[in-house]
């Protein structure tokens, strides 16, 4: 299952993780980061979800999950040295290197067939892993932060923070969906939630229009808190009859329509006023023999062209920073477009965004239809990848029609972007 680029003998060199001195670290993470992760599709979760073998999900996580760690623990070395420096990065870079060693302890002493004690074990380090990641997006966010007020930002090194992040959040959401996948089927405590026909945390007749509502609901709530006033949603499904139902994992399809609604709402009720009788949202949901597509209109007043480009710039939100205290902002640190694309991604689907200044916007979820095409789209550490990290960005190779254009490429885009207002 596991392709090797090249042979390297693994000798672990400690018995307690976090006692590794850096150089046996190293040689660890080396070895791992040579092996390519082994993408899954959606069908092979839910065939080995249905035989519910735990050894046989050990087997494969207690390397895969390493493999996968070392891979991007590789592109965290190649960073700007001055965002590898900031407090917040650092932080996320030990949680990576102690589960990294936490997991890759028991490739090690584990080789045969696990004890049920071995076993137990195993699900609760991945529970302690999961948990110890869980506000990962949110301090690398303030890495980025810390790193933009500290020094003036560059093109190139923006360029290479977003290539990283692309791949540091894809990897992220690949490696909790392999330990959730693990912990929701053996651990003691987790069984999915829901309408108990879920595999793990994949619902192999997952209703389209109902996740859609349920993100409404919520997206309503908080738009509801902060504007007291909120459109309403028109769902179309094309074919109306049977419900539209793919094999998905429904909290990643949740994320991206909580996501798409927020904006929505925000720009309708931004461009209109909390007075006005806000216009519908629209949502159309489409069945085709290749894809599903999920098409979200509004009429918030749209988006600038000269703005399109970065939507799903991680740092490009129009919306005030997040503070400690606002937990659950409708906008915040402008993740929203970027992760969602990655959710959609990840099972080899996307996300678009277009809109006409003016008058709104259109977003399309697009998901794979057959089960078996939807696969695991994962970063892979390597020349090609590595080359991105050393990319010189931003030479003056075209004449730029307005003088104002050199002053943004010279201060960078998150300083425009914030100049330009909500539609
Ligand atoms: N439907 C829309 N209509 C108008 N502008 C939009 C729409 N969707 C997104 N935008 C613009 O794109 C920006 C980025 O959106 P994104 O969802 O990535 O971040 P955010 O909403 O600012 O913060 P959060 O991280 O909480 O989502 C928004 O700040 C907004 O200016
Ligand atoms: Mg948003």
């Amino acid at each position: 299952m596991y392709e090797m680029r090249l042979a390297v003998p693994v000798r672990l060199l400690c018995t307690k993780p976090g006692k590794v001195v850096g150089n046996e670290f190293n040689k660890l993470i080396d070895h791992y980061s040579k092996f390519n992760p082994s993408p899954l599709s959606i069908k092979q979760f839910l065939d080995f979800g249905e035989r519910a073998n735990p050894a046989e999900s050990f087997a494969f996580l207690r390397k895969e999950v390493p493999v996968r760690l070392a891979n991007i623990m590789k592109e965290i070395e190649l960073l700007p040295p001055q965002l590898l420096k900031m407090p917040s990065v650092r932080l996320v870079t030990s949680w990576y290197q102690r589960s990294f060693m936490e997991i890759a302890e028991f490739d090690k002493l584990h080789k045969g067939t696990p004890t049920d004690s071995v076993l137990s074990d195993f699900t609760d380090t991945l529970t302690r892993v999961r948990n110890r990641h869980n506000t990962v997006v949110q301090t690398m966010a303030e890495g980025v932060l810390e790193l933009k007020q500290q020094h003036k930002s560059d093109v190139s090194s923006e360029h290479t923070i977003q290539y990283f992040l692309d791949r540091f959040y894809m990897s992220r959401i690949s490696i909790r969906m392999l330990i959730n996948q693990h912990t929701s089927l053996f651990g003691v405590q987790e069984r999915p939630a829901g309408n108990g026909r879920q595999v793990g945390v994949i619902d192999p007749h997952c209703d389209i229009t109902s996740v859609c509502l349920d993100a409404y609901e919520n997206a309503k709530f908080l738009c509801d808190q902060y504007y007291l006033t909120s459109p309403n949603m028109i769902l179309k499904c094309i074919p109306e009859e049977p419900r539209i139902r793919i094999v998905y994992v429904p909290s990643h399809l949740y994320h991206i329509l909580f996501e798409l609604l927020k904006n929505a709402m925000r720009a309708v009720v931004e461009h209109h006023g909390t007075e006005a009788d806000l216009p519908d949202l629209r949502v159309l949901i489409v069945e085709g023999k290749e894809d599903i597509t999920i098409k979200l209109s509004d009429l918030g007043g749209g988006i600038p062209r000269s703005a399109s480009d970065l939507l799903f710039q991680y740092m490009y939100s129009t919306a005030p920073e997040p503070s400690s205290t606002n937990s659950a902002p409708l906008a915040g640190y402008g993740y929203g477009l970027p992760i969602s694309r990655l959710y959609a991604k990840y099972l080899h689907g996307d996300l678009t965004v277009t809109s006409m200044e003016g008058y709104g916007t259109d977003a399309h979820v697009f998901i794979k239809a057959i089960s078996k095409d939807s696969h695991e789209k994962l970063p892979i550490f390597n020349k090609t990848s590595s080359k991105h990290y050393n990319m010189v960005i931003g030479s003056n190779d075209w004449s730029s029609p307005i003088s104002g254009e050199r002053k943004i490429l010279s201060s960078g885009i998150i300083e425009k972007i914030r100049s330009i207002p909500c539609a």
